[in-house]
């Protein structure tokens, strides 16, 4: 926790000072203070002004939500608020200690972690023997092995997904506090959690007690929606999980942080179907925007473009307004106006930042909890990319 208000500081800095878009070259103290020269000129004043509330604000990001007015939990009762409270009592402080410090350098990895939480908790594993469904259970964090193509490894997840570094800097020193008790399912839930805050989301509290699954193939991916999905597809696929339509909408805006590979959507500009290259859904200025941060000619596997262009780096709003102005990145997201009670929730979570931040939060929690391990099921691996 000592550290974790000066990274927070750091991080909100980056983040707003410099209009969101988190491009500071450096983060010298230095630098950042050239940041603050007088000025007097309104919106640089209103900025430097937005900046000091902020800078408190990132400290209070360091304050575990316990206290706070935090979003409150729709659980179904087997997991708990406050599992490690006797048990490893510091247990959430280091996980956000973790992110924070990692977040002051890569601010992308925010975007990555709350990404993973998802990836982790969609992907099942059931066979005739086990029939237990295994959502959030860490098994997105197992490596692949001689024998195992594991989930990380799957086209969805590979070379997409990011952070896997701050899970294992917070599992090492977890171990080293408390040897074995808190799971990696936990902290990637924890770790998604400060991730959703320090992007400006509402704090909410995360209820723990899962353990961690034994089993991680990458065949099980097959559960996690691909950006060509349709409205009825996304709705199956959420139902799958328990979640409802207006869950898969807010959940959705978690494409207003982060970013993505060229691949995931450039069909929707040179290869759309067989009578037109563009996706006519898609606005053409925006293509053209596109078009020229992905050349066809080399769509190659590292070439990436901001998810939300206008804030990349904050859970805002901004997500919605974009597909209200048919700027929505993947079919996925552009879908979502095709129906008009799913249009009228973009609209609705687009005018309301409250309203979408409450039920992103309360959304979230419900989709940790899918197919949880607990109790004496799975086991609380020691280290995060390996089973025991
Ligand atoms: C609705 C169905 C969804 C589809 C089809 C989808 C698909 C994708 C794809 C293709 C990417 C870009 C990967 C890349 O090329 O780098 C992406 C990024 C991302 N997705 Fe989703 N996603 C969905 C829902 C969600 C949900 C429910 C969440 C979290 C609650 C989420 C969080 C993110 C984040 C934060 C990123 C940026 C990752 C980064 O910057 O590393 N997505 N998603």
């Amino acid at each position: 926790m000592k550290n974790c208000p000066i990274y927070a500081i750091v991080i909100t800095v980056k983040l707003y000072i410099r209009g969101d878009k988190g491009s500071l070259s450096s983060t010298n103290p230095k630098d950042i203070a050239l940041q603050f020269r007088p000025s007097l000129n309104w919106e640089e004043l209103k900025m430097a002004l937005r900046g000091v509330l902020l800078l408190l604000f990132g400290v209070l990001l360091c304050v575990n939500v316990d206290g706070l007015q935090a979003v409150q939990v729709v659980g179904n009762g087997t997991l708990q608020l406050g599992y490690y409270r006797t048990t490893c009592p510091q247990a959430e402080s280091i996980v956000k200690e973790e992110v924070a410090k990692a977040l002051s350098t890569n601010y992308g990895l925010a975007a990555g972690l709350v990404r993973m939480h998802f990836h982790d908790c969609f992907v099942r594993f059931t066979n005739l023997l086990e029939s237990i469904g295994q959502g959030c259970d860490g098994s997105v964090l197992i490596d692949s092995t001689s024998n195992n193509v594991a989930e990380k490894d799957a086209p969805p997840n590979n070379p997409s997904l990011r952070g896997f570094e701050v899970i294992d800097s917070a599992k090492a020193r977890l171990e080293s506090l408390c040897s074995k008790v808190v799971s990696c399912a936990d902290i990637l839930a924890f770790a998604a959690r400060d991730s959703v805050q320090f992007s400006g989301g509402l704090p909410y509290q995360v209820p723990a007690g899962r353990k961690d699954g034994r089993i991680s193939q990458a065949t099980e991916t097959i559960s996690l929606p691909p950006p060509t999905s349709n409205l009825s597809q996304l709705t199956q696929m959420f139902a799958n999980k328990g979640l409802n339509q207006g869950e898969m909408v807010t959940l959705s805006g978690a494409h207003t942080i982060g970013r993505s590979h060229c691949s995931s959507f450039s069909k929707r500009l040179y290869n759309f179907n067989t009578t037109v290259s563009q996706d006519p859904s898609l606005d053409p200025a925006y293509a053209t925007q596109l078009k020229q941060q992905c050349p066809n000619s080399s769509v190659s596997a590292n070439l990436t473009v901001p998810m939300d262009p206008r804030t990349p780096n904050l859970l805002d709003t901004s997500y919605y307004s974009g597909i209200l102005a048919n700027r929505g990145l993947f079919t996925s997201d552009q879908t979502l106006l095709s129906n008009a009670s799913t249009a009228a929730l973009v609209q609705q979570n687009a005018r309301n930042w409250w309203l979408f931040q409450s039920k992103f939060a309360a959304a979230i929690i419900k989709m940790g909890q899918i197919d949880v391990l607990t109790g004496s099921q799975g086991e609380i691996r020691a280290n995060c990319r390996r089973i025991n």
